[in-house]
C-alpha cells in the first residue's frame, strides 16, 4: 500500500503562510505529487461547518478545544487518511500544532489535556514535515491590520500572539526533525526562496 506524505503549514495569523501555500502546491505538483490541499479547522463538510462556529461564536477554551478536535477527527477520517492511503501528498493549512499554540499557548489551556486529546484523535499520526512561518507578533499585527475583517482569533491582542508564538516554539523544540522554521520577515519572494530551499533539502 503506498503511503503519502503529510505536510503542514503553521504560524501566527499574519505570518503569511497562506500566501505560500498555493505556490508550494504548484511546486509539489511540478515534481509529480498528487496533492490534496486542505485546511484546519475544516477540510471536510462537517469540519467546515464547525469552523464557522469556532471562528465566530463566543465560547470558553474547553469548548473551543473540543470543537477543534472534533473537526479534526472528521477531517482525518474523511479527507486526510483516505488521501494518504492512496499515496497522495496532503498539504494542510494548520493541524494539531495550532491547537498547542492557540489553545495551549494563547488561551493557556492545559497541555496535558491537549496531549490526551491528541492521542485519542490521531494516535500514531503526525505530519511528516511542518513548515513553521515565524514572525515577530508586532509585524504580523501590522500585516493583519492591512488585510480583511478579523475573526475571533485575529482580534486578540499582542500578548496573546506572543504566547501563540511561544507555543509554536515549544512544539518545534519537541520535534526538531519534523519542524522547519521559516523566518517570515521581508518580501514575499524572499520568504518563498527560504521555503523552496528547505523543501528542496527535505523533499528533493
Ligand atoms: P487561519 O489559517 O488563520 O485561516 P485564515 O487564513 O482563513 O484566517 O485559521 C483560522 C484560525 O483558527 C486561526 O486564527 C487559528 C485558529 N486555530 C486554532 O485556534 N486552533 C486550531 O487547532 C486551529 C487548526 C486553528
Amino acid at each position: 500500500m503506498p503511503r503519502g506524505l503529510f505536510i503542514t503549514f503553521e504560524g501566527i495569523d499574519g505570518a503569511g503562510k497562506s500566501s505560500h501555500l498555493a505556490t508550494f502546491e504548484q511546486w509539489l505538483r511540478a515534481r509529480g505529487h498528487d496533492v490534496v490541499l486542505t485546511r484546519e479547522p475544516g477540510g471536510s463538510e462537517l469540519a467546515e461547518a464547525l469552523r464557522e462556529l469556532i471562528l465566530h461564536r463566543p465560547m470558553d477554551a474547553l469548548t473551543e478545544t473540543l470543537l477543534v478536535f472534533a473537526a479534526r477527527r472528521d477531517h482525518l477520517q474523511t479527507t486526510i487518511e483516505p488521501a494518504l492511503a492512496r499515496g497522495a501528498t496532503v498539504l494542510c493549512d494548520r493541524f494539531t500544532d495550532a491547537t498547542f499554540a492557540y489553545q495551549g499557548g494563547g488561551r493557556g489551556f492545559d497541555l496535558d489535556v491537549l496531549r490526551t486529546l491528541e492521542g485519542w484523535v490521531h494516535p500514531g499520526r503526525q505530519p511528516d514535515l511542518t513548515f513553521w512561518f515565524d514572525l515577530d507578533p508586532a509585524v504580523a499585527a501590522e500585516r493583519r491590520a492591512a488585510a480583511r475583517a478579523p475573526d475571533r482569533f485575529e482580534r486578540q491582542d499582542a500578548a496573546f500572539f506572543a504566547r501563540v508564538r511561544d507555543g509554536y516554539a515549544a512544539r518545534a523544540a519537541q520535534s526538531p526533525a519534523r519542524f522547519v522554521r521559516i523566518a517570515a520577515d521581508g518580501e514575499l519572494a524572499a520568504v518563498w526562496a527560504r521555503v523552496e530551499r528547505a523543501a528542496t533539502e527535505r523533499l528533493g
